[in-house]
């Protein structure tokens, strides 16, 4: 039995969906529960070369032999809910997804003032789905909860309780977590940063599993960071640079175009700190050197990517298990047995 958080190491879209998915389907978890913020996070995930961008669904939905939970902890907008639910029918996510009761609901109002509030929307640069005037009202303790939400109501259960349940049954469990650790509330770049805290801790919290759960921190780190919305970004380079390199990005959810940045050790080196991290994950070493894109055997890397996942190592000072070369599930190296 092992219970792993995956936790996003940068600013968000780091590519935790990918990660997360390619965990899912290896590690066959009974049970996959997402926790963070809400509906401001996007995850991409591509299955059978068809391009899925969800925003409430846990991200290892394409194991359909396991069950997604969204923990109490996490902000539900029931539209997005059911939407992607029907969307993702194929994958009989109706049949399997377990909000919890407690969860708190975003209402219209939040995701109005979420857009038409000139702090949240100019100055910080939100993405206008709601989760910070939503949490404003669950602090308020105003805030209507899952259980008071008729169209969701056959979704809804005990998820802490539910996890609970598979790891004493000795099942592999899965938590998701959203957005990334330089975004959080307490420890990010304040207040250019989103509602709540976004590291392991906080994701075990919203799923409601207790700290000495958890066997495995995940953190996700990409080639070349970016960030969306506004904020400090030490490493940033000109939009001339990104493009010269190739990275260009736009956001799932808001569609706006990301920054893009140089890899930061001293700031990973924090960030696996803060979340205990116990591995690291790769993403887009394609981004960094196009030789490796695709590349599923570590031996099979060029000199260039094996030098940047070693400067990480050394750096960091944590083992990378994980290396992903492509949007692809099957475009991973995985070393976490090696
Ligand atoms: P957040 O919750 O917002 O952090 O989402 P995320 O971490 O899942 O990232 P998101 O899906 O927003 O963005 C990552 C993008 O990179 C997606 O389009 C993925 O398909 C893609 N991607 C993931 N891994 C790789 C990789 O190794 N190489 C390439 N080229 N693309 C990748
Ligand atoms: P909010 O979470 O919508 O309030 O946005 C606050 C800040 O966090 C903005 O800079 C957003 O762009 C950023 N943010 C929130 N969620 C994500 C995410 O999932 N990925 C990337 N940036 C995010
Ligand atoms: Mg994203």
């Amino acid at each position: 039995m092992t219970c792993t958080i995956v936790v996003g190491g940068q600013w968000g879209d780091e590519g935790k969906g990918k990660i997360i998915s390619y965990l899912c389907k290896k590690d066959n978890p009974s049970i996959i529960a997402r926790g963070g913020v809400g509906p401001n996070a996007g995850h991409t995930v591509e299955v059978d070369g068809e391009k899925y961008g969800i925003r409430m669904v846990p991200t290892g939905f394409p194991n359909v032999n396991a069950k997604l939970a969204v923990g109490a902890g996490v902000l539900t907008d029931p539209e997005v809910l059911i939407k992607e639910i029907k969307m993702l029918e194929k994958f009989n996510v109706g049949e399997r997804i377990l909000v919890d009761y407690r969860c708190g609901i975003i209402e219209e109002v939040h995701k109005e003032l979420d857009k038409s509030n000139e702090h949240l929307s100019k100055e910080i640069g939100s993405t206008g789905t709601g989760c910070g005037p939503a949490n404003v009202d669950r602090a308020m303790r105003t805030l209507k909860q899952g259980k008071d939400v008729e169209s969701i109501s056959k979704y809804l259960g005990d998820v802490s309780e539910a996890v609970n349940d598979a790891l004493e049954a000795g099942d592999n469990v899965l938590i998701e977590g959203t957005q990334g650790s330089l975004l959080s509330l307490f420890y990010g770049s304040y207040p250019y940063v989103t509602s709540k805290d976004t590291n392991a801790a906080s994701f075990a919290a919203d799923v409601g599993v207790g700290p000495t759960k958890i066997d495995e921190v995940v953190a996700v780190f990409k080639s070349y960071p970016t960030r969306v919305g506004e904020g400090p970004f030490p490493t940033e380079m000109t939009v001339e640079e990104a493009e010269s390199l190739g990275v260009v990005e736009y956001g799932t959810v808001t569609g706006r175009r990301r920054r893009v940045g140089y890899f930061d050790h001293e700031l990973a080196k924090k960030v696996c700190r803060l979340n205990g991290a116990t591995q690291i994950a790769i993403t887009c070493l394609d981004k960094y050197d196009s030789d490796c894109y695709g590349v599923t055997d570590y031996e099979k890397l060029s000199e260039k990517g094996k030098a940047f996942i070693k400067e990480v190592e050394e750096k960091v000072g944590v083992k990378v298990t994980l290396i992903s070369t492509g949007p692809k599930l099957e475009q991973t190296i995985d070393v976490r047995n090696e």
